[in-house]
């Protein structure tokens, strides 16, 4: 059962699709207070453990920290960060009491989930203007597919989508990308995507292309389609600001940027150097932008990321003249301020936190200031997207991820983890923030593998890409100036070939439990607690997930390890596809056991009484065979496989499943 709370007057974010009844009096649970902002308190019992929050960091059990939803362009996620680049307001607590809270309030929210006193929950904001939706179910799973309910269907990509990316800021010309293709074809590791980052636009202007290194750019696209490759162009919050530049000529004259107080055009510099920002909260405004996708889409472009749109900005104009007045003393000499003050100062220019008071966005003709709404701009920017997609080709799919995100933004497209880093902490951070993203609704998801910035090794990429093979989102990602890591790059090629290759023979699996999961507001990757309720052992494990239904993953992710410990709640089948292409089997008891885990093995747990089907390796989606599969696991188990064409929205014919038999 969900109510409703309403305080105040709430901003409509859109984040909830459904009519909720609403609640009488107060929420049982907890105690709120409004007399100075918002403030939902509840004393949490000694065994309770709280789910949720999406993209944030630390465990999978937000217990002990405290989070601030303030969607922040942050490439540092150390774990003392409160704040990463999405906003996903909805938690679970779990425990002889359990129920789910969703705040739908745009701006700035601080969760302090035992910070300040270790057996309190505290939701504060600074203005008693949101809903608040209050979840009771059976359990902490019900709970959340409840949610998931109310929030819409979550967005499905092409079938391209689940093959194996590669990016890296810094690819230029057509030779770069050439030499990208060639590297994975000649050496026949799979791929079906590369990405371009923004050097592939002229000047850093959106929804343009270097006519020097792209003089016929969608003959370009066509070459690579025809060796089955999609490039997918990166897609900036900022629009350049350049006279003769159609868009912004078209942004200034129509009102479609977000403004000043005083009306003039809000400028902020990002990478194109000074730009607007498209008033994406404004319908008008968020079709024009939407429209301009189809730049691209017309050159035969079928996906895109879009990036910055926390919006990030590296400093404004007023910013600047502030940060000028700041150090002119210390540049003359006449005071002395300790330099990391000064980075300190320089920092925050690039946080925005001031800016975001500096503009406006004009929603149904009234202004309103945007840190008021700050949290809503990634989602509106994703969402011009996904309804100009709608326009563009009905019943076609486009690959769509975001960096910056709110619960909502999930129904038009996934998220990318943003700017992580080559370190080990991070494949952990990687794998415990997947099931958080999921009970908020974004089900295509995956982080930089390998690392985005400094620099990666062969043995990080590899026991990464062993953890991205279950990541709907398979990228290999990094910075300019880091070392270069596509798999190429590397000795003994060949495990990379058989790692990814991996990753094809269990797509036809993969892909069927994502669209089951999309298709049911269920989740595709599952805390081992949601599948083993009563297994208190299982509540701990925060390191191994359930992916769909049949399968347990258990990653490697500290350096040098042969292997791992490992906690099965029941037996399972312990499979491993070895580097030869052959693939072994083991029982093993429910408990505790140390598997070993060589650097070009991958391994899976198969659960009691189940199956999967297993394809034969292939050089891209397309070209899988999934007429002919093998079946593993468990002997007589069946299987309902989920297969469609992969590019048309007609998912609910009967002939979309098939029962598979283990014999
Ligand atoms: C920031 C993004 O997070 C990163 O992935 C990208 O490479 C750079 N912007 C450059 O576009």
């Amino acid at each position: 059962m969900i109510q409703k709370y309403v305080y105040g007057k709430p901003f409509p974010t859109d984040a909830v699709t459904t009519e909720v009844p609403l609640g009488k009096g107060t929420p049982v649970y907890g105690n709120i207070e409004t007399e100075k902002g918002f403030c939902f308190t509840y004393i949490l019992k000694d065994e309770d453990i709280v789910y949720g929050l999406g993209e944030t960091n630390r465990g999978l059990n937000k217990r002990g920290y405290c989070y601030v939803s303030d969607c922040s362009d942050d490439p540092e996620h150390t774990e003392d960060k409160v704040s990463l680049y999405g906003a996903h307001n909805f938690l679970v607590v779990a425990g002889t009491v359990s129920f789910g809270l969703f705040f739908d309030y745009p701006s700035t929210l601080t969760f302090d989930i035992g910070y300040t006193r270790i057996d309190t929950l505290q939701v504060s904001c600074e203005e008693a203007d949101l809903n608040l939706f209050v979840i009771d179910g059976d359990s902490p799973y019900d709970i959340v597919k409840q949610f998931r309910k109310i929030i819409g269907k979550s967005y499905i990509p092409p079938k391209f989508a689940f093959g194996f990316g590669q990016s890296r800021w810094g690819y230029k010309t057509k030779g770069d990308f050439r030499k990208v293709a060639d590297g994975h074809r000649q050496n026949k590791v799979p791929l079906d995507m590369i990405y371009m980052d923004i050097d592939y636009m002229q000047d850093y202007k959106d929804f343009t292309v270097n006519q020097e290194n792209f003089p016929d750019f969608s003959d370009f696209v066509q070459e690579m389609k025809a060796q089955n490759i999609r490039l997918i162009p990166i897609i900036d919050a900022g629009v350049k600001v350049e006279d003769g530049y159609p868009i912004y000529e078209e942004g200034v004259k129509n009102n479609y940027f977000c403004q000043r107080e005083d009306g003039s055009n809000f400028v902020a510099a990002v990478w194109p150097g000074d730009t607007h920002f498209p008033d994406v909260l404004n319908k008008e405004a968020r079709t024009w932008f939407g429209d301009q996708y189809r730049f691209l889409t017309e050159q035969g472009i079928e996906g895109f990321w879009n990036d910055m749109n926390e919006p990030a900005i590296f400093y404004s104009q007023e910013g600047m003249a502030e940060f000028r007045e700041f150090i002119k003393d210390f540049l003359e000499e006449k005071a002395v301020t300790a330099t990391d003050i000064l980075i300190t100062k320089l920092k925050d220019l690039a946080r925005g936190h001031d800016d975001y008071r500096r503009f406006y966005h004009k929603i149904d003709g009234k202004k309103i200031r945007h840190d008021k709404v700050h949290n809503l701009f990634g989602y509106n920017m994703t969402r011009a997207a996904g309804e100009a997609f709608e326009r563009i080709d009905p019943n076609k799919r486009f690959l769509m991820f975001s960096r910056s995100s709110y619960i909502g933004m999930h129904r038009y497209g996934g998220i990318w983890t943003g700017d992580n880093m080559s370190w080990w902490s991070h494949i952990l951070l990687n794998l415990k923030m997947m099931p958080s993203l999921n009970m908020c609704g974004f089900l295509y998801v995956g982080a930089d593998l390998g690392g985005f910035g400094s620099n990666t090794t062969r043995e990080l990429l590899l026991r990464w890409l062993a953890l991205g093979i279950f990541t709907p989102l398979m990228r290999n990602h990094s910075a300019m100036g880091t070392r270069e890591q596509e798999c190429y790059q590397f000795e003994n090629i060949e495990d990379f070939r058989h790692v990814i290759g991996v990753r094809y023979r269990l797509v036809p699996y993969l892909y069927s439990e994502y669209m089951k999961a999309a298709l049911n507001d269920d989740l595709y990757f599952k805390p081992l607690a949601f599948v083993y309720p009563k297994d208190s052992m299982a509540a701990q494990v925060e390191d191994q997930m359930i992916i769909g239904n049949e399968i347990m993953i258990a990653p490697v992710y500290t350096q040098n390890a042969r292997g791992r410990y490992v906690y099965l709640p029941e037996e399972m089948q312990f499979v491993k596809f070895l580097p030869d292409g052959t693939i072994s089997v083991e029982i093993l008891e429910k408990g505790h056991h140390y598997v070993e885990i060589a650097l070009n093995e991958i391994p899976l747990f198969i659960r009691s009484e189940k199956c999967i089907p297993v394809a034969e390796a292939a050089e891209c989606v397309d070209d899988l065979d999934t007429a002919h599969m093998a079946m593993l696991g468990y002997d007589h188990a069946e299987y309902v496989l989920y297969d469609d064409d992969g590019m048309s929205k007609e998912y609910e014919k009967s002939e979309n499943y098939r029962t598979l038999r283990k014999e």
